[in-house]
């Protein structure tokens, strides 16, 4: 089959389509005809070398993938040949084809094409396991989402809201109203306007319950002073930096704050399986009736791949970039 290949990290323009081994489908997978897969920021740092190939996982990019079943392996239950289907994968998304494991998959509902589907996967998952398994997330909390306007942010703020919390972000301001559409209460436009001192001033003072943070180092202060009392901060990414000069731990006592850090790449399979089946049961079933959308920003084909990953290193998305491979719109 095809494949999406690189022979040293680097930038885009070394992304070629060629030749790769089938995959082996194992008792408990099925294999995929992919029709779309999505980029995420993990494939642009894994192309430029600084993101290790996790052991056992493939090491051709695309974490995301929906496609059509055409292959069931013998102990691989509720799944036949032409179900059309998404899943979170630990690489090999940029091919043809790929074998998934039966407990990874959640059927397409009608109204979810591959494309949309595509954009599902990676981010609402890290979204719901940041919000619902490590902040723990309450109705009528406060939740500040930094990059609002990426595909974990727009993923983010539409589970916050589907939980009857109150979500606030941070996004470049020519994205705001795309995110207020969303169901952002309040954008901030991070470069004119001091986040912390706006998140206090929108909540009278109190602060929000829950952070997710993509930016690291150079925001952990002020998401101290932006916590309420007893909030749960959750980092995601350190796109600003991971080093923090001069700091002081008073204000984790004073508001007895936690503070929990997560990858999914580093993840086992057990974990992937579980969360996987929770969300499939307290949150897929948003999508079939439209009270979740995917955000597709834009669509490449895969021999624009390098287009593709420019496009997302500008910074201009919002929400998910889908690149599709020999698609069939169910
Ligand atoms: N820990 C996990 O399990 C996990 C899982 C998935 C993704 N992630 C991480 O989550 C982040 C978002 O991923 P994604 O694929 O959704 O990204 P994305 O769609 O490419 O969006 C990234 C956005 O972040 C904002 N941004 C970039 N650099 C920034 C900075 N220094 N300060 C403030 N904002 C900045 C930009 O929006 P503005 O124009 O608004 O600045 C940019 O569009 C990435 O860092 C990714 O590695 C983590």
């Amino acid at each position: 089959m095809k494949a999406i290949v690189f022979d040293q990290p680097g930038d885009e323009s070394q992304l070629r389509i060629d030749e790769v081994a089938e995959p082996v489908v194992a008792p408990a997978s099925v294999l995929l005809h992919i029709a779309a897969t999505a980029l995420n920021r993990a494939d642009l740092l894994q192309r430029e070398g600084h993101y290790p190939v996790p052991p056992g996982a493939s090491p051709i990019l695309g974490l995301e993938v929906a496609g059509t079943v055409i292959e069931v392996g013998s102990e691989a239950q509720g799944f036949e040949v032409g179900d059309n289907v998404c899943a979170l994968v630990n690489g090999g998304g940029y091919a043809q084809r790929i074998a998934v494991d039966h407990r990874m998959l959640l059927k397409l509902p009608e109204r979810l094409s591959f494309t949309k589907a595509a954009a599902v996967p990676e981010v609402f998952l890290t979204a719901f396991q940041a919000l619902h398994w490590a902040a723990r997330l309450e109705r009528d909390d406060t939740v500040l989402i930094h990059a609002g306007a990426s595909g974990v942010g727009t993923a983010a703020i539409q589970l916050a809201k589907l939980a009857g919390a109150l979500p606030i972000v941070t996004a470049s301001a020519h994205k705001h109203e795309r995110l207020y559409d969303l169901g952002a209460a309040r954008c901030i436009d991070y470069r004119s306007e001091n986040f912390a001192e706006a998140v206090l001033d929108f909540t009278e003072g109190k602060g929000a319950d829950v952070i997710l943070d993509f930016v690291g180092g150079p925001y952990l202060k002020k998401n101290l002073e932006a916590c309420a009392q007893d909030a749960r901060i959750v980092s995601l990414a350190a796109l600003g930096g991971a080093r923090v000069p001069d700091f002081s731990m008073a204000p984790f006592l004073r508001k007895r704050l936690q503070l929990t850090g997560t990858t999914m790449r580093s993840r086992t399979e057990d974990f992937r399986r579980r969360l996987t089946a929770d969300f499939r049961e307290r949150i897929w079933p948003h999508f079939a009736d439209g009270s979740l959308q995917p955000v597709v920003d834009t669509i490449y084909d895969w021999e624009q791949v390098d287009e593709a990953h420019r496009y997302m290193a500008s910074n201009a998305n919002v929400g998910k970039i889908v690149m599709t491979i020999g698609i069939i719109e169910p």
